[in-house]
């Protein structure tokens, strides 16, 4: 593999920012200074500023509680006033993770970060039809019409129709309705779009579930460390 790609999978540096560090000298393969373009083995010894990187990609996986009003990417492209991002919450000395797939910028809740391609396809991949729980509170009462609509599929876009799903309602009054939705896809917007379909704009939405894992005991806007057996257990969902 290219030296810029080992040190970006090392976690240093984006690839453009590898090829800077090569080009500054700061790296050497088998105690010669790395030209751009070099190619690692396993076998090499590649160090930066004279440590020894391992070979090993550190793989690091974080929950987050999102927040409201953040967007879910590495940094926010527009130049003028860039919004507060996802990665605003995660620990100090946290690597170069990514979200995993996307929740609105005015959606809180459940998201998982890492920089592990593989674990990431997974959970986003729609072959793997991972349910995802969802929070959805709404303006009054719902009908039942609506409802079995919304379980049986709506069509949200030209020929975009969204798969059968999970709708109970959780509580009600006069003036509000809660429901759980669990969607085993992740259409942009879904759950959003399938309640303007049926004519219930989303006051609120949180995801609150990711197949059995849930966000008990981490507040708003706060992230953890994922556990060794939580790990495992997205691998094998
Ligand atoms: N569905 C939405 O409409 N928005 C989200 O953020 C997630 C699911």
């Amino acid at each position: 593999m290219r030296i810029n790609r080992f040190l970006a999978e090392q976690g240093v540096a984006s690839r453009r920012g590898a090829d800077e560090i090569v080009a500054a000298g700061r790296v050497t393969i088998n105690g010669k200074v790395a030209q751009a373009g070099d190619k690692v083995t396993p076998s090499d010894v590649v160090a930066l500023d004279g440590r020894e990187l391992s070979h090993s990609v550190k793989y690091e996986y974080y929950l987050l509680n999102k927040p409201k009003g953040c967007v879910c990417t590495v940094s926010d492209e527009r130049t003028e006033r860039p919004r507060k991002t996802v990665m605003d919450f995660l620990p100090a000395g946290a690597g170069r993770v990514f979200p995993v797939g996307r929740l609105d910028y005015d959606t809180e809740g459940l998201l998982i970060l890492t920089n592990d391609g593989a674990l990431a396809y997974r959970l986003t991949a729609p072959q793997t039809e991972i349910p995802k729980t969802y929070l959805v509170k709404v303006e009054g009462s719902m009908t039942a019409v609506q409802l079995n609509r919304l379980r049986e599929g709506v069509e949200i876009g030209k020929g975009v129709v969204t798969k059968k799903c999970r709708v109970n309602v959780i509580e009600t009054d006069k003036s509000y309705t809660k429901l759980h939705v669990t969607l085993t896809e992740g259409k942009n917007h879904e759950v959003r779009r399938m309640f303007e379909v049926v004519g219930k704009p989303v006051q609120f939405l949180k995801r609150i579930k990711l197949g059995e894992l849930t966000l008990r005991g981490l507040g708003r806007g706060e992230c953890r460390k994922l556990s060794a057996e939580e790990v495992f257990y997205l691998q094998n969902l």
